[in-house]
């Protein structure tokens, strides 16, 4: 068979390493042809693509990004787009199916177009770990970790300065960076967008800690509501798919503390420097799974399904059960660091 693979959405550590294992593991075992679609969907409904042969992916596994490029371009969108477009490119070009490497909404296009007749298959990515299919996503843990590392460098300015310090990390829907980064740095508060809490609420935790002689250490993720507010900051208009660009939430919650509090406050917005550099030895191996599990579905014809962990087992579901419903983090993950807060 001939092969396209795309990266679509935002991107993440470890797509590289998937890129090269599917590859490798196609081109060995399965004598597979392989090409890339450049710039995710883009590329797919503009017919773009390069020949991926072995040589080319030899050595990207530790490389962070993709290699193919990304984009947020909805493939029904434009004259070029929708399946019937799609599926008359794969024709000309010799292409027998797709594999898309992405997030909610790519995986959500992907089964739109396996309904529409499009021979294909999934391998979920997200830095914030919201699929809830699959008990990780590589780039998850290379996130936590960079998310982590800045939060010890912020605790200890805050501590030569006696000032409370705001991080604001990713996660749109969930907020697993900010509960994992912040769990692991001991922050003294963690908001994420599952739960509201009121801006007295976490300064009432920010004084507890100040008074126990720390400098205090706030994480929240860029979709937090505060009580009383409807919906996430947002000022930066909306993306390809409509969903607002969010950021800034930061900044206001480190406003509002010093305002409650006194204590001199500084926010700091980690932004993309969560989804950028060097995938961890974890999201390589995780990466590396799912590339061979994704060229094993082709090689079966199991379109319409992506790869998933659970455990430490690598398995494939059903893009119709796979997608509609996100990830949260549970009420008693929350509690149990709550016990921690103040
Ligand atoms: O979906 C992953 C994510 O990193 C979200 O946490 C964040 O809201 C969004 O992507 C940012 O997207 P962009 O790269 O388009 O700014």
């Amino acid at each position: 068979m001939r092969i396209g693979i795309l990266t679509s959405g935002g991107d993440c550590p470890g797509l590289n390493a998937v890129i090269r294992s599917i590859v490798f593991r196609g081109t060995r075992l399965y004598d597979h042809e392989f090409v890339g679609f450049r710039n995710g969907w883009r590329g797919v409904v503009e017919g773009d693509f390069i020949e991926l042969p072995l040589v080319r992916v030899r050595g990207i596994g530790k490389h962070g990004g993709t290699i193919l490029g990304t984009s947020r371009t909805n493939p029904f969108e434009g004259p070029q787009g929708g399946p019937e477009n799609i599926q008359a490119m794969m024709d000309a070009n010799g292409i027998d199916a797709l594999i898309a490497i992405g997030g909610e909404g790519t995986l959500a296009a992907a089964q739109r177009l396996h309904r529409a007749g499009i021979r294909m298959v999934g391998v979920p990515k997200t830095i914030d770990n919201d699929l809830d299919s699959t008990d990780y996503t590589f780039g998850f843990d290379t996130a936590v970790q960079i998310a982590t590392d800045a939060l010890d460098r912020l605790r200890t300015t805050g501590e030569s300065h006696g000032r409370c310090m705001v991080a604001e990390v990713m996660g749109r829907h969930v907020g697993w960076i900010a509960l994992h980064s912040g769990m692991a740095a001991g922050a003294h508060a963690i908001l994420i967008p599952e739960k509201r809490v009121s801006y007295e609420q976490v300064a009432t935790w920010v004084l507890d800690a100040q008074g126990r002689g720390r400098a205090p250490l706030v994480v929240v993720a860029e979709g937090f509501v505060p009580e009383g507010e409807e919906s996430a900051h947002s000022h930066r208009g909306l993306d390809a798919f409509g969903r607002p660009r969010l950021g800034g939430i930061g900044e206001i919650l480190a406003h509002e503390l010093e305002e409650r509090t006194g204590i001199e406050t500084r926010s700091t917005v980690l932004g993309h420097i969560q989804r950028g550099g060097t995938p961890t030895g974890y999201d390589r191996v995780l990466a590396t799974r799912f590339g061979m599990a994704a060229a094993d579905m082709v090689t079966r014809k199991q379109w319409g399904q992506m790869a998933s962990l659970r455990g430490t087992d690598i398995t494939a579901v059903d893009f119709d059960n796979a997608l509609g419903s996100l990830k949260t983090v549970p009420e008693d993950r929350y509690r149990e660091a709550e016990m921690l807060f103040g």
